[in-house]
């Protein structure tokens, strides 16, 4: 006998084909989810709903055989910019590189001299088509990174634009800092410095704002090296404050090692790891993030180690990485047809990288991610025949609806559902 529910379960979403990005990966065919609160209650198959369900003045919601998987996550993006750098993009086309660009004085630096420009109210207004078309895509929680302010008062500004697109639009918001992006003009020449005082300065005032959730650097030569990333991550930590890292994007200096060993909640990139960094990553429980969409941007060539990540069972998630320079776009769907096709995960990998493994790459393990009851009642309705039609089209949109915390917050619920 299936256990009762509390009598004030809310709502019963039916007849779905229900993909529950758990563990197991497990399909529901015909499928139901209870809501109360907010959060799953129960999911099942129809026609097992415990009795309490049954009840006829539940609010009722015939899905008509629609895929519905969690709500998906976006867990690596840099979302807040200001401009574009479609200039810097031709003159890729033309055969400069990236490294070329930055080392002038462009690439990052471009972008911070637009962002300073810019208003926090600009930012926002300047982020939101990105997040509504993400949102529109079945996207309900997105990391979004600082790192283009590069002064206490911009990265701060940064991070308050993040915070306010989650006040204003119904998906939720896991703010990172990154102001070890790159060095600004300030700070030349003196990279120790600029590590220093964000260390002790910029974070701990972020952080006592509550603007931080996690604290990133780019460990790159062109960037920050792994003594610096090691300094930060200390002052993180003893802060109690989760650390990720861009590791291993255009060559290997030891970041994912480092960052492993720190217990990083992800390490993201990764082109240029190797197999003993997948197996430094899985035995820490540190989230592989691969960025397919800046691999292709960057016309990079060197992939990523798929096989030794999928042989050391490392968790491995899937976002944008959107932003101005490597990955314009906002699209998770391109991103995960991209790490199919480009990286060559199996769907139901790339599946699981936009839901669960996002989820523990954002500290969000247990909250959302997957379709269980205790988790949040964040899911997305799909018009497709079949779940690999998530991933294979690219330049259109399946996305019928999106549900957060029980509620509708985009789209619209199949026609004829008695409730409508
Ligand atoms: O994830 N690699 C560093 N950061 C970004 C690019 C940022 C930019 O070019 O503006 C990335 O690819
Ligand atoms: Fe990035």
């Amino acid at each position: 006998m299936p256990k009762p529910l509390n009598s004030d379960a809310v709502s019963l979403w039916h007849n779905a084909c229900i993909a529950t990005c758990d563990e197991r990966m497990r399909v529901i065919e015909k499928g139901a989810l209870a809501v109360r609160n907010g959060r799953i209650a129960w999911l099942g198959a129809v026609g097992e709903e415990p009795a309490d369900l049954r009840r006829a003045n539940l609010e009722r919601h015939d899905l008509q055989g629609m895929w519905m998987t969690p709500g998906l996550i976006d867990c690596h993006t840099h979302l807040v910019f200001a401009g574009t750098r479609a200039r810097e993009y031709a003159e890729r086309l033309r055969g400069a590189t990236y490294a070329q660009i930055a080392a002038r004085g462009g690439g990052i630096l471009t972008t911070m001299r637009a962002t300073r420009q810019a208003s926090l109210e600009e930012l926002v207004d300047y982020a939101a088509p990105r997040l509504a078309a993400l949102l529109g895509e079945g996207v309900t929680t997105i990391e979004i990174k600082s790192g283009y302010g590069l002064t206490l008062a911009d990265e701060a500004k940064m991070l308050r634009a993040a915070r306010r697109l989650g006040e204003r639009f119904p998906v939720t918001v896991k703010t990172t800092l990154l102001a070890a992006h790159t060095l600004p003009p300030e700070f030349a020449s003196r990279p120790d410095d600029y590590i220093d005082t964000i260390a002790c300065e910029w974070l701990p005032a972020l952080h006592a704002e509550g603007l931080v959730d996690a604290v990133d650097i780019f460990c790159e030569k062109i960037a920050f090296d792994t003594r610096q990333a090691e300094r930060l991550f200390d002052a993180a930590l003893g802060l109690r404050i989760p650390i990720k890292m861009h590791a291993e994007q255009l060559s290997n200096i030891g970041g994912t090692r480092l960052a492993a060993s720190r217990g990083a909640l992800s390490c993201d990139h990764l082109e240029y790891a190797q197999a003993a960094e997948a197996q430094a990553l899985a035995d820490a429980g540190t989230v592989a993030v691969l960025l397919p969409v800046a691999f292709y941007g960057l016309a990079d060539t060197h992939l990523p180690p798929i096989a030794a990540l999928r042989s050391a069972g490392a968790a491995i998630a899937v976002a944008t990485d959107c932003n101005p320079g490597s990955a314009p776009g906002a699209s998770l769907q391109l991103a995960m047809s991209m790490a199919t096709r480009l990286f060559a995960l199996t769907q139901e990998e790339a599946l699981a990288g936009v839901t669960r493994h996002a989820a523990r790459a954002l500290g969000l393990c247990g909250k959302c991610g997957m379709l269980a009851p205790g988790l949040a009642a964040d899911f997305a309705l799909w018009d497709i025949e079949s779940i690999e039609e998530l991933g294979y089209w690219s330049g259109f949109n399946p996305c019928h609806a999106v549900v957060r915390a029980g509620a509708l917050v985009h789209g619209a619920l199949p026609r004829g559902d008695a409730s409508n």
